[in-house]
């Protein structure tokens, strides 16, 4: 496996990949890896002749510069961990050579923004289409993969393919849990015991949302007062959002009618976690 740092010398191995004729997957994270970019990975090395995973920690994307300074980082553990799982490259540049001085152009999307995170993180997606975009014009991939729990990121993604005509399959792979339920997520390591513990309402919460849907309620308003409930009764919980939304248009829903989907973003002391469900 190769570990490539510089864009030039990518887009000349994308090349000789695409002169083979060869099909690239594309794994794009911003490492502190976990088992959930280990199941994007290996869906990607089974669907594809070439996997690239890129390890980039975007600061464009970050709206909290305590975010940012506190994201974890562990490259050579994140390599060990790509290579372990068969690809053939690791892109890893440093931001001079992604943001380069000069840099001013980015790419922004209406409407799917205005709702869920994009709602409480100003620029926080404008920097997740940019670098998405220069990742994706960088190294050409037939497949692109994205986790679930990202779900608003995923059908951002998903239309900035299609509004830019890019020739990309996006695939979308559920989202990955600890045993108790726990979403996987590289900012869980900054969970401290009892916050640990605390976080498991949010899944307990979006089980509720699911278990009341199954039984036939269908009034968001009815849902939500019972997942703020469980979330407010754990420990060190702070709501950002608790919303139903149409699966497509992210749009609020009042009744669910169709595939809609229960989103969260909670404080658990200083870490900001997301989760959602499927609710159809
Ligand atoms: O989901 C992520 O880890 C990031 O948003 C991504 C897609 C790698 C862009 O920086």
């Amino acid at each position: 496996m190769d570990v490539i740092t510089k864009v030039k010398e990518m887009q000349t191995r994308v090349l000789s990949i695409k002169d083979r004729k060869e099909s690239i997957g594309f794994v794009p994270t911003m490492g502190a890896l976990h088992e959930g970019h280990v199941s994007l990975i290996r869906s990607a090395r089974n669907e594809n002749d070439e996997l690239i995973v890129s390890i980039y920690l975007n600061p464009t994307q970050f709206d909290n510069k305590d975010d940012f300074d506190n994201y974890p980082h562990q490259l050579d553990k994140d390599i060990e961990i790509v290579e372990r799982e068969n690809a053939d490259v690791v892109f890893a540049p440093d931001t001079e050579e992604i943001y380069p001085e000069g840099f001013c152009t980015y790419v922004t999307q209406g409407k799917l923004i205005d709702s869920l995170c994009g709602r409480l993180r100003p620029g926080h997606f404008n920097g997740v289409t940019t670098i998405v975009t220069k990742l994706f014009n960088i190294i050409r991939p037939d497949r692109a993969y994205f986790g679930q729990k990202d779900f608003q990121q995923s059908i951002v993604i998903k239309k900035l393919v299609a509004d830019l005509n890019m020739n990309i399959d996006i695939k979308v792979l559920p989202t990955v849990r600890d045993e108790d339920g726990l979403a996987l997520s590289s900012r869980n390591k900054r969970l401290n015991p009892e916050e640990r513990h605390s976080a498991l309402c949010i899944y307990g919460s979006l089980l509720k949302a699911k278990s009341m849907f199954a039984s036939n309620i269908k009034d968001s308003k009815e849902i939500i007062e019972e997942m703020t409930s469980i979330i407010k009764k754990a420990k060190h919980t702070r709501i950002d959002y608790i919303s139903i939304v149409n699966a497509h248009t992210l749009e609020d829903v009042s009744s669910i009618n169709g595939k809609a989907v229960a989103a969260v973003a909670v404080w658990i002391g200083n870490t900001r976690l997301i989760d959602n469900l499927i609710l159809e």
